[in-house]
């Protein structure tokens, strides 16, 4: 992927539009609201290895933020750090302008961070509504509230325009993209509603269709959530997210505004100093 030509300095216009360091992520002039969620100078090493080397963002309310850069760039430490399934060495996290000493992912959930991972963590041979309800099943004197439950599944698949033939159907019977909404429909909407939601890589894996049918869901979560997006489909990037984030080498290579970069820019981000 790595060109001369695409890693030929940009001009002067174009190094005024990108944003190159660790310290200050804001770019969009015209957001003037405070960034909901807001973490910087994040440093993280295994077994010596830097995974990120002073790494920044800023989320803002009811924007799609997507995580980009190479494997290995250090996406998925950042957001491990930011639901706090991971401790970093050096960081300052702050979550609706409060400064988090140490994010636990206790504090996270409490917090309004939910994370479907790529892996979905669904369980294949359970049906749709034991899937959706799975750790936060309704019962009444400690006999589970089936039908409650249904009625429940429905709502959310219905929110999530999804259809399946029954709620009896074990999950591995689904398409791809109703295995998303299931664990999607999970995240969002059983349990409390997330401030702040993260996506890593929600299409991989996924056909043409299904994965117009993901795209269209977070378009529509995108109204009343916050969303980090993470995928190394750049398509599926520039039909949703208003901005991103380029990590390279564990370090903030820039930031974009989607409507004002192009392809060619993003990648030139990723793979050039
Ligand atoms: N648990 C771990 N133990 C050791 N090294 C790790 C661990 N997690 C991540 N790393 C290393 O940290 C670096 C960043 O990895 P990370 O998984 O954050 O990258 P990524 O941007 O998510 O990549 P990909 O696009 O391939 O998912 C890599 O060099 C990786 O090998
Ligand atoms: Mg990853």
């Amino acid at each position: 992927m790595r060109s001369d030509r695409v890693c030929e300095e940009p001009n002067g216009n174009d190094a005024d539009r990108l944003f190159r360091s660790n310290d200050a992520v804001s770019l969009k002039p015209d957001y003037k609201i405070a960034p909901i969620l807001q973490i910087k100078n994040v440093h993280k090493s295994f077994q010596g290895i830097k995974a990120l080397d002073g790494a920044a963002l800023e989320l803002y309310d009811r924007e799609i933020l997507a995580l980009l850069g190479d494997n290995g760039a250090g996406k998925s430490t950042l957001i491990k750090i930011i639901s706090g399934a991971y401790q970093p060495d050096e960081a300052e996290i702050y979550v609706f302008g409060k400064a988090i000493a140490r994010m636990t992912p206790h504090d996270s959930r409490r917090l309004g961070i939910k994370t479907v991972y790529q892996d979905l963590a669904i369980f294949p041979v359970l049906d749709v509504s034991q899937n959706l309800f799975m750790g936060s099943e309704m019962s009444y004197f400690g006999f589970l509230q089936k039908r409650k439950m249904d009625k429940a599944s429905r709502k959310v698949l219905d929110g999530l325009r999804t259809t399946v033939k029954s709620l009896r159907q074990k999950i591995e019977t689904l398409s791809g993209g109703q295995q998303h909404s299931v664990s999607i429909g999970r995240t969002v909407f059983v349990g409390a509603t997330p401030r702040i939601l993260i996506m890593d890589e929600p299409t991989a894996g996924l056909g043409v269709e299904e994965s117009r049918e993901v795209l269209e869901i977070l378009k529509e979560l995108r109204r009343n959530v916050a969303i980090i997006l993470i995928s190394h489909n750049l398509d599926h990037v520039f039909a949703v997210a208003d901005r991103a984030v380029v990590l390279r080498q564990g370090k903030v290579n820039g930031v974009v505004n989607i409507s004002e970069t192009s392809i060619e820019e993003i990648v030139s981000l990723m793979v050039c100093r």
